[in-house]
């Protein structure tokens, strides 16, 4: 029987920055697959490298070695013209919807614009398209009409999934998409993202901070520290049963209702901190 081909397949990628003269390597031989239609959840503490990861499938730093294979091109490498052929292909959603949207343009002209790069569409079908994407994510019609400021955090993540979406994308690298908003609306943005990715049949590389944020939209997780893989496996698996006191510490990070459980995580995060 044949294996299916996973859609993404990242083997040995390690990632370089430079400071001044001196070359730091943040990511080291990193592996794992996206297959068709699943999400991996990213997960590790900040300045673990996890953007760094998406920003190297995206295209806006370079690997140092390593290969990045999407459905059967190499992204490690790639050149500027091939890239932006893959550029509908390959989304992504940001944390801050402010800063990546324009605030200068209406909803309506930003939504139309990956459209308008990449196929011919008359006017009247792309209102139409634009429409029927901002419908699936929740918010009115004559919400083209209006600028990003005239919206709440939440419909402003609404929009940018919605401008990723609208494509029709194989593929959304989503950087902490719901960590800048509150509780109860990232819950909301979370069932969305979740909906739509089954519906679409997205693959999603989800990244978070916080394990209980992506434990449920996850397939496979993997946990990140100092640029390295420390866990790698089913999303359940990891969650009830962390192997690594790394990803036992980020999941006492997570808050908890019950102040025993409480407790007893910041016991373990006390004792981790000084055994560092
Ligand atoms: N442009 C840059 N130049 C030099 N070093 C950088 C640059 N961007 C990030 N770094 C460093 O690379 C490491 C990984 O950063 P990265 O942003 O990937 O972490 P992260 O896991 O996404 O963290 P966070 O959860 O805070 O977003 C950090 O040590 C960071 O300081
Ligand atoms: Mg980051």
């Amino acid at each position: 029987m044949n294996t299916p081909q996973p859609l993404l397949e990242v083997s040995d990628l390690s990632i370089d920055y430079v400071n001044g003269r001196r070359k730091v390597r943040v990511v080291k031989d990193v592996n794992f697959t996206i297959q068709r239609g699943q999400t991996l959840g990213l997960v590790g503490e900040s300045g673990s490298g996890k953007s760094t990861i998406g920003r190297a499938l995206l295209g806006l730093v370079p690997a140092a070695e390593g290969s990045m294979m999407f459905d059967g091109t190499q992204l490690a490498g790639l050149g500027r013209k091939n890239r932006q052929q893959l550029s509908r292909r390959i989304q992504v959603i940001f944390q801050d919807p402010y800063s990546s949207l324009d605030i200068t343009k209406t909803i309506g002209y930003t939504l139309a614009e990956p459209l308008r790069q990449h196929t011919k569409i008359s006017k009247a079908e792309l209102e139409e398209r634009v429409k029927a994407m901002l419908e699936r994510v929740g918010l009115p019609p004559e919400a083209a009409e209006r600028y990003p400021a005239q919206f709440s955090g939440g419909q402003r993540q609404r929009i940018a999934i919605a401008r990723a979406l609208i494509g029709e994308p194989d593929f959304v690298v989503c950087d902490e998409p719901v960590s800048a908003l509150d509780l109860s609306i990232q819950a909301e943005v979370m069932n969305l993202l979740a909906k739509l990715q089954r519906s679409m049949g997205l693959s999603l590389l989800f990244i978070s901070h916080d394990l209980s944020v992506v434990r449920h939209i996850s397939d496979e997780l993997v946990v990140l520290r100092r640029g390295v893989i420390v866990e790698h496996g089913p999303a359940e698996t990891v969650y009830a049963n962390p192997q690594h006191e790394y990803t036992r510490a980020l999941l006492d990070a997570s808050p908890v209702p019950n102040p025993e459980e409480q407790a007893l995580r910041r016991a373990r995060r006390q004792a981790l901190a000084s055994a560092k």
